[in-house]
């Protein structure tokens, strides 16, 4: 059963293009179980009617702070107490500057005056509108206040332009809706998860690394915290901002992940490693830079590093270790062979020669090995899936 089941959604439509992804919106959020109720502004009105909305939502769309019979049906404070959630989506520049400023010059923005549930904008804009130092300034502001900001996703914008700034996907947002009411599988647990890729020093300039990017990892170490968890994230070097509620270590080297992870793992009940871990590093690292010979050839010397993930199961104290097999062939047998060498519960399979999955990209398709058999798992974002695993490893423990 979803978290949204039973839930009351109240659905703000702003001006912008992107309000025709509304009406996909909110049969996601009815299969999902939600009662979706739906305010439109004046402007969102010119892009999407609110006949569309009503047949979609079964309920009267509210459009109005002035109408007399609307107010006399549902007002505006009985809407904002009906919530148990509100959802802004898209949520325009304007919009966002009049939720920062406290207006309340319309339905929507009296609502979100009035109500004392969540509230979350999915932000639709052109990226120049995105970047501007006023808009990121009211979103400063909003975010203070405790507003959860889901997206802007990057790409091809309706204008033209591409950059950061449009509206996620409705099965995003509706993703990010049902996390805020997961009543917490792993409440009670401590999860530990390694993420990234290590860097093994050859000299003070020079290191061996790989493509990891985190991103799986942060998006299971989310998941984690919003599952419940007391999550403690190590990461090697990436870009990525540490996710909220989460313990965040950072590390360089397999070696001080490996005793990074040592030292943290007493009562865990899971260990996820998503850290692409070089298996070997340079014998020795140069106290001082390497300098070019005359030699065309020049080696340096590999020694093996620990094997993180190995040496978690080695305790036998964590109910449930989980690695991960970044393959680019042979996927499923190296990942079968994985799981027994090193007495992992569960690894997770993917393709890393595949574009548009794997290591870089935003979408990963996974199998699932574990003791019970083999499920593949396809067509989801880093974060979605991240949610199911995270569903499949409460069942576990
Ligand atoms: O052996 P391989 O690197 O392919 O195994 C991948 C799995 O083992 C991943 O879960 C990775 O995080 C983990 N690992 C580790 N320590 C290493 C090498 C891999 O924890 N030295």
């Amino acid at each position: 059963m979803s978290s949204l089941t039973n839930k009351n959604v109240l659905l703000g439509v702003t001006g912008g293009i992107a309000a025709y992804k509304s009406a996909e919106l909110i049969r996601r959020l009815s299969e999902l179980g939600a009662d979706v109720r739906v305010v439109m502004t004046r402007a969102a009105q010119e892009f999407i009617t609110p006949l569309t909305m009503q047949a979609l939502s079964g309920n009267p769309v509210h459009t109005d702070l002035l109408d007399v019979a609307a107010e006399a049906a549902m007002g505006h404070i009985q809407l904002a107490r009906w919530a148990d959630i509100i959802i802004i989506a898209p949520c325009t520049a304007d919009f966002i500057a009049k939720l920062a400023t406290g207006e309340g010059s319309d339905l929507l923005s009296t609502v979100c005056l009035a109500a004392k549930s969540d509230l979350a904008i999915a932000p639709a804009m052109n990226q120049a509108m995105w970047g501007h130092q006023a808009t990121q300034a009211n979103l400063a502001q909003l975010i203070d206040r405790g507003v959860k900001v889901w997206g802007p996703a990057s790409g091809e914008q309706a204008c033209g332009d591409v950059g950061l700034g449009r509206m996620l996907e409705p099965s995003e947002i509706a993703s990010c809706a049902e996390a805020c009411f997961d009543s917490g599988v792993l409440a009670g647990k401590k999860v530990v998860l390694t993420a990234g890729p290590t860097r093994e020093a050859i000299d003070p300039v020079r290191y061996i690394s790989n493509h990891s990017s985190g991103k799986m990892g942060y998006a299971l170490a989310r998941a984690a915290a919003e599952a419940g968890a007391q999550t403690i994230l190590i990461s090697g070097p990436t870009n990525l901002p540490p996710p909220a509620d989460v313990e965040f270590i950072a590390v360089e080297s397999a070696e001080q992940m490996n005793a990074a992870v040592m030292a943290r793992i007493e009562n865990a009940q899971v260990f996820i490693g998503a850290a692409a871990v070089a298996d070997y590093r340079p014998v020795q690292c140069a106290a001082a830079k390497l300098k070019k010979t005359a030699s065309e050839t020049m080696s340096i010397e590999l020694t093996k590093n620990p094997d993180i993930i190995a040496g978690v199961a080695e305790t036998n104290q964590v109910a449930c270790v989980i690695g991960f097999a970044a393959e680019t062939d042979n996927l499923l047998e190296y990942a079968r062979a994985k799981r027994v060498n090193k007495k992992l519960d569960m690894v997770i399979a993917n393709d890393v020669s595949q574009p548009g999955i794997g290591f870089n990209s935003d979408n990963n398709n996974v199998t699932v090995i574990d003791a019970n058999g083999e499920t593949e798992i396809a067509g989801l974002s880093k974060y979605q899936l991240a949610k199911q695993l995270i569903q499949l490893i409460a069942q576990k423990i």
